[in-house]
């Protein structure tokens, strides 16, 4: 494949993204030799030389601990432009130096826009790049853009509306990072490379499939946006949808990004609505309270900083979801999130049917189910659990795991999800991000919930301790359908 040639501008170039991920993913990008030509210009308020801009960009990449001999190289090609959002003469300005730098280093009229920054601004900035003339290119233009897309259907439909102005629906790169990891993208050739599970892969054989993300972290300094957002909005909106939507597509025609697109919209569209009194029935929130973890105390939700002592706002949330169609009729598609759990950790379990009749002893329970059980991170793998013969005499089955690692079998580690990223909103391969068809189904789906939500007061809250796996009304969820959760450590 041809390298990527283009002039990177990111709007938000002083703040923690570029500082943890967008840097050092560049430079790794860099050093593997990925990038042909290209110039990154830094926009962000406030005033910074060129150099100070350069200086940080060095610093961000080395503490990621890299440490490769061509920083010096990397980081000359880095600009500054100190912008006001509102301003049409900023953007002149950022448009003549876009141009000089088109020149001087041959980037083909290539431009990429990363907006890295308060999505307030996603609107206003895309309709400033147009009217004042910073998308008129000779070469390819693409907006990539972070989350949150909207807070709910009706505002994400209006940011939609402004940046299509400037952009049209493939020029634009929208980042849910999951759809960056490794193991979300192993969910696909896992499914669609191997005869032993795309035909088990249904309703006759499948029990339920549980996709859990813990966090350890609490909410930290972000206080502010998440007491507007809550877990429903932050995480399950896009993360876990998208990988439900992975887990549960149709094998696509072919592997472009239109086919599996269309096929993820297609489970979205499929996905049972759950509306008003079913909310508590399919779904339950939870909120951290203080707690001990790694043996330091922490404290509540409701404790934070920038929340309220009475904030309504979920931390936690786990869900039942049902998809109507003839694959998945029955197969209850369990989810969970939140945050100060007991671990970090995101998993998918495939819990397959029991067998017609059991011949063989189990001690403990009176079958093991088989599962397929995929690591999404911190761990990568998958691990399959099976039933084999208990080694001596006698028939007695015992449970065994094959278990495959990814890290220990490639001896390489996996590049970071906003590498890939990156790398292939570079590229123009827009498979790994988010169409506008499932950003607004998947909002329809959440605003239902999120209705419900607001307009009742949890009296329950806090529900859950800091360092526990969530609050009991989530174990409940699954024990009325005779399932629970599998454990994730
Ligand atoms: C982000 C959320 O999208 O995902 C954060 O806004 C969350 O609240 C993060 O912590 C989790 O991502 P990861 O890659 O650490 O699982």
């Amino acid at each position: 494949t041809e390298k990527p040639t283009a002039l990177i501008m990111i709007f938000g170039a002083t703040g923690d993204l570029a500082n943890r991920k967008l840097f050092p993913s560049l430079f790794n990008l860099f050093e593997k030799g990925k990038l042909d030509k290209f110039a990154v210009v830094g926009v962000a308020r406030r005033t910074l030389s060129n150099e100070e801009f350069q200086r940080k960009v060095k610093e961000s990449v080395k503490e990621n601990g890299e440490t490769g001999a061509d920083i010096d190289e990397f980081v000359s090609k880095f600009y500054y432009h100190s912008h006001d959002v509102t301003d049409s003469s900023s953007y002149l300005a950022l448009g003549k130096l876009a141009e000089e730098l088109d020149n001087h280093y041959g980037l083909n009229g290539n431009r990429i826009f990363y907006l890295a920054m308060a999505p307030e601004f996603f609107g206003t900035i895309a309709e400033h790049l147009k009217k004042d003339k910073l998308t008129d290119v000779s070469g390819f233009k693409r907006l990539v853009i972070e989350k949150p897309f909207g807070h709910d259907l009706e505002s994400a439909k209006v940011l939609n509306k402004q940046i299509r102005k400037a952009f049209s629906e493939d020029e634009i790169y929208r980042i849910d990072h999951y759809l960056g990891k490794e193991m979300v993208q192993n969910i696909e050739v896992i499914r669609f490379a191997n005869a032993m599970f795309e035909p088990l892969w249904n309703n006759r054989y499948i029990s339920n499939i549980q996709v859990t993300s813990s966090e350890t972290l609490g909410v930290e300094e972000r206080g502010r946006y998440y007491e507007k957002s809550g877990a429903l909005r932050d995480m399950v909106q896009n993360h876990m949808l998208q990988m439900v939507s992975l887990l549960a597509m149709e094998p696509p025609i072919k592997l472009t990004t239109d086919e599996i697109r269309s096929e993820k919209v297609r489970v979205f569209r499929a996905l049972r609505p759950v509306k008003g009194e079913e909310v508590t029935e399919y779904f339950v929130r939870g909120q951290y309270d203080k707690g001990v973890m790694n043996e330091t105390d922490v404290p509540a939700y409701r404790q934070e900083e920038m929340v309220d002592s009475e904030s309504n706002t979920e931390t936690y949330v786990a869900g039942k979801l049902m998809i109507d169609n003839f694959r998945w009729a029955g197969v209850p598609f369990y989810i969970r999130t939140g945050k100060r759990m007991m671990a970090k950790s995101t998993k998918i379990v495939i819990q397959f049917k029991d067998i017609p009749m059991n011949l063989y002893y189990q001690p403990e329970k009176t079958v093991n189910p088989n599962l397929l059980v995929i690591h999404i991170q911190p761990e990568e793998g998958i691990t399959l659990h099976l039933n084999a013969k208990k080694s001596g005499q006698g028939t007695e089955a015992t449970p065994v795991k094959l278990n495959y690692a990814n890290k220990g079998i490639e001896g390489l580690n996996t590049p970071e999800a906003y590498e890939k990223i990156l790398y292939d909103s570079l590229r123009g391969d827009a498979t790994n991000f988010t169409h506008w068809d499932e950003v607004a189904l998947s909002w329809s789906f959440v605003d239902n919930i999120s209705a419900v939500w607001e307009s009742t007061k949890e009296p329950s809250f806090p529900n859950y301790a800091s360092g526990s796996m969530g609050p009991d009304a989530a174990d409940k969820l699954l024990e009325k359908d005779g399932f629970f959760w599998w454990p994730i450590t």
